[in-house]
């Protein structure tokens, strides 16, 4: 029997599509086992300043489709502090809570480790960030509608880009990963990705310019790709090779919006449900992950210190289909 009577959850670090989903499937699979259940706004910095909200299962009504967080979130760095993790402890306290989901990224379990390391209450974590980079997971929730937008947004690009022959640089979000750019170029048959899982990309942007004619292209820039941004290749590129027909796209946060995917939505009610399940089943301090088909449990320290790789395979696939 699980002494575990009343949990919190809450959605931290960057939101993503489909957050929602998981916060209704916390709730209503902890109402199903009769505990009751807070919500808690604003992530790590809404449990230090005290944002606790009671949630039932009418809470959650109508939520599954939309995109953001009906919670809020927030990067709190005085949750980096002791001072800070002790108020957060002592409101958890206060509330008379045995138990906490976390939905968010690594900063947030980096966050939900230390924690656990000081006090005695247990967490689990549900990976929500479109960024597709924990360790331990094949997908995170929100990759896959990031994914989509962005895909979508290229193919309405593609469409100028062939009326007026000219190249497109368009960048796309990920941190320090590579996951949207590399999938993004694989779905929209982009002529170049630009990633920082690739040595020697400078090359093979010099190389493609000296032997291209000048006719439609899309070359897709991750953020975090170590030769710059899409503005600065961009400029790089009409300033050595003398032409006028680039433009730039950086999408920005609309990556981040809207209706999650039906995978999404599905992903992120699996989860939701495992989360409670192995919390009354005395786990802690664990990710929830999803691989082959099916949820698994992953200790904290392992996705944290993981490095989610986007694998050989997919950069093979997207070396041969770009080539014309
Ligand atoms: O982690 C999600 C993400 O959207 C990254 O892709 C991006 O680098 C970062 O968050 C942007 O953060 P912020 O919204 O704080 O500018």
């Amino acid at each position: 029997m699980s002494k575990i009577k009343k949990i919190a959850v809450f959605t931290s670090g960057g939101d993503a599509p489909g957050m929602n989903a998981a916060v209704r499937a916390v709730v209503r699979t902890a109402v199903n086992n009769n505990l009751e259940v807070i919500g808690i706004n604003r992530g790590y910095q809404g449990m230090i300043e005290g944002e606790f909200v009671s949630m039932d299962s009418r809470s959650v009504m109508n939520i599954i489709q939309r995109g953001g967080t009906i919670l809020k979130t927030a990067r709190s760095k005085e949750f980096r502090t002791p001072e800070g993790r002790k108020k957060a402890y002592d409101n958890l306290i206060k509330h008379e809570i045995d138990a906490v989901v976390v939905i968010g990224g690594d900063g947030s379990f980096t966050g939900a480790g230390v924690f656990s390391n000081d006090y005695d209450i247990p967490f689990v974590g549900i990976p929500g960030t479109i960024d597709n980079d924990m360790f331990g997971t094949d997908f995170t929730i929100g990759f896959d509608t990031a994914l989509n937008t962005v895909t979508e947004t290229i193919d309405k690009i593609k469409d100028t880009a062939n009326s007026h022959n000219r190249t497109f640089f368009v960048e796309v979000m990920g941190r320090d990963a590579g996951f949207i750019a590399l999938q993004a170029g694989i779905a929209t048959g982009a002529e170049m990705v630009l990633i920082p899982e690739i040595d020697g990309q400078e090359e093979k942007l010099e190389e493609f310019f000296a032997n291209t004619n000048y006719s439609s292209n899309i070359i897709i820039v991750a953020e975090g790709n170590n030769i710059g941004g899409a503005q600065k290749l961009a400029k790089m590129i009409k300033e050595k090779h003398n032409t006028r027909g680039v433009r730039v796209n950086v999408l920005g946060h609309m990556q981040r919006g809207g209706s999650p995917t039906a995978f999404d939505r599905y992903l992120a009610s699996r989860m939701g449900v495992e989360a409670v399940d192995a919390l009354l089943d005395n786990q802690r301090s664990i990710m929830i992950g999803y691989t082959n088909h099916d949820v698994v449990h992953v200790p904290f320290n392992k996705t944290i210190k993981g490095k989610r790789d986007v694998g050989e395979e997919l950069i093979r696939v997207n070396d041969i289909l770009s080539k014309k």
